[in-house]
């Protein structure tokens, strides 16, 4: 590509476009520890921003069939979901009471309304329409959860390939509803448990898919814990029983079949 002469020379302030990136982290009250917050939140917003970006890649990588390439990703999103999880540290470090100076300031506001965490849980399989509606029609979130809710998720692209590389998917779950929660099934184990026993690339393919769905667990659970050692039990600013909610999350498999075929291996 020709250069733009048009355009300034770019400068490390202009192009990761630093003033304004400073400049959005405003906080409600004069308490030290509310930056800590304000900042952490916005880094796991670019993080999930991020996360979305290669998400997005291992389905594409998925569909062309290159599933050296759709590996090579999930390890970057691997690693990216570690240090998320790393950074849960950080927050740790504010105490319950140093929190309560500033928590009444927070209204509503909660990561219970982030509509990018969620988009990835869509892509990954979690979706509902009720979560959908809580966005107003016509904002960006909403325009970006509707075309997830109706996209194919991870698994169903795995799937696909799975049928491309000559395994007997049953054309019931090739044409499944990819709105639709993901489901146990016993035929789609039959397969799976032939792919660990006598594919190797496929199987490695399959650990990462474990990985992935490893790595949203201990991010669910790390964040229950932070969440107890917190505000113990009281409620949610976004509304929810707090972490008596959180809890029930934690543990809930993103892709139940390679789970299930742990103990038929
Ligand atoms: C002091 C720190 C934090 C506390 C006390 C806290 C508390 C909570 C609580 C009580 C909920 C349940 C929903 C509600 O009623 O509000 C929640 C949900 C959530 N929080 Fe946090 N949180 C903290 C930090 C974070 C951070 C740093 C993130 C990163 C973005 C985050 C992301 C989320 C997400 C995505 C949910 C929705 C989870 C789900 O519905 O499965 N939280 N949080």
């Amino acid at each position: 590509m020709p250069d733009d002469h048009t355009q300034p020379a770019a400068t490390y302030g202009s192009y990761l476009r630093i003033d304004d990136l400073l400049s959005l982290q405003q906080p409600r009250s004069v308490e030290h520890d509310e930056m800590l917050f304000i900042v952490i939140h916005q880094v796991y917003e670019l993080w999930f921003k991020e996360l979305l970006h290669e998400l997005d890649r291992v389905n594409a990588l998925l569909e062309q069939d290159e599933s050296h390439r759709a590996q090579h990703t999930l390890k970057r999103i691997l690693t990216i979901l570690k240090v998320m999880v790393a950074q849960l540290d950080i927050l740790e470090t504010m105490t319950p009471l140093e929190f309560l100076t500033f928590r009444q300031r927070l209204d509503a506001a909660s990561g219970f309304q982030s509509d990018q965490f969620r988009q990835i849980e869509f892509v990954l399989g979690v979706k509902s329409e009720h979560v959908l509606r809580r966005f107003p029609p016509g904002s960006r979130a909403f325009a970006a959860l509707e075309r997830r809710y109706a996209a194919p998720t991870l698994w169903d692209a795995f799937l696909h390939y799975l049928s491309r590389e000559q395994y007997a998917v049953p054309p019931a779950h090739l044409a499944r509803d990819a709105s639709a929660p993901i489901e146990p099934s016993p035929e789609i184990q039959r397969i799976l448990v032939d792919v660990y026993r006598r594919d190797p690339k496929n199987a490695e393919l399959c650990e990462r898919l474990v990985d992935l769905d490893e790595g949203i667990q201990e991010w669910r659970y790390r964040h229950v814990k932070m969440v107890e050692r917190t505000i113990g039990t009281r409620r949610g600013t976004g509304g929810s029983a707090g972490a008596a909610y959180l809890r029930e999350t934690v543990g809930r498999a993103l892709f139940p079949d390679l789970w299930a075929i742990r103990s038929q291996l």
